[in-house]
């Protein structure tokens, strides 16, 4: 399978250097491998209207079609501009804006409905891995997410343990590969072919190779995705393991 290397930066960039970011990064594009930058809702449309290989994806959507949601972007808007994925259920949205995983199943239909890929990102806190209950939550997140879902071929799975992501200290790569493969045997059990399983959490140019040796079908990249130097370097180490 080919690997995936995403860019998930944050509230961070602003439009000058988000527009040459991308002329930097696709100046050095490695064809063998796949990628896409998720970016603050403002800067998609230049984005779009700039990329000419990167697809451009979103950060979040609405868990509603339409309405009075004051604030929120639904995912016929991101559609509609030439959005081509969003994150959903990342650490962050789960923790700061209380994203249940019943929201977090309602913004999967809503990608769906608008045929947006997702990465669905799942992952433990310290105390979580502490007591031993990883794969129990990260089960957990899955099966309650995924009940009923059926459209495998747009789904990207993203590891991430909470305690690694943006912490500087990645999990081991052993330990994430373990949790990776549980979470490929349990997708399948579902019904989910194929998916790529992802690890995000403090990668960075020199330790993305390890997590990609044991098995990795790539990366979600925050710190480290925000210069483009960096992200071309992983970009290049992935394009080696396609
Ligand atoms: P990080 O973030 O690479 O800065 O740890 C990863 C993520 O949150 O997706």
């Amino acid at each position: 399978m080919r690997k995936f290397v995403v860019a998930n930066w944050k509230m961070n960039m602003d439009l000058s250097s988000a527009l040459k970011w991308l002329e930097e990064v696709e100046a050095n594009l490695p064809d063998a491998v796949d990628t896409a930058v998720c970016a603050p809702y403002v800067y998609l449309l230049p984005m779009v209207e700039k990329a000419e290989r990167i697809p451009i994806g979103a950060q979040n959507l609405a868990f509603a079609k339409s309405g009075a949601y004051t604030g929120e972007v639904a995912g016929y808007m991101l559609r509609d501009i030439g959005v081509k994925l969003v994150i959903i259920g990342h650490s962050e949205r789960r923790r700061h804006f209380n994203e249940t995983d019943e929201i977090i199943k309602l913004k999967l239909e809503r990608a769906i409905e608008n045929s947006l890929d997702i990465i669905l990102c799942v992952g433990e806190t310290l105390e979580q891995r502490r007591a031993g209950e990883t794969l129990q939550v990260v089960k957990s997140q899955l099966s309650n997410a995924l009940r009923e879902f059926r459209n495998w071929e747009r789904l990207t799975i993203a590891y991430e343990p909470v305690w690694a992501i943006g912490t500087g200290v990645p999990c081991e790569p052993e330990d994430a590969i373990e949790v990776i493969n549980e979470i490929r045997q349990y997708v399948k059990d579902m019904g989910g072919q194929n998916i790529r399983v992802l690890y995000g959490g403090s990668i960075k140019p020199d330790n993305f190779e390890q997590f990609l040796k044991f098995g990795a079908d790539g990366g979600l990249v925050g710190g480290a995705s925000l210069s483009a130097e960096s992200f071309s370097k992983l970009l290049k180490i992935a394009s080696e393991y396609c």
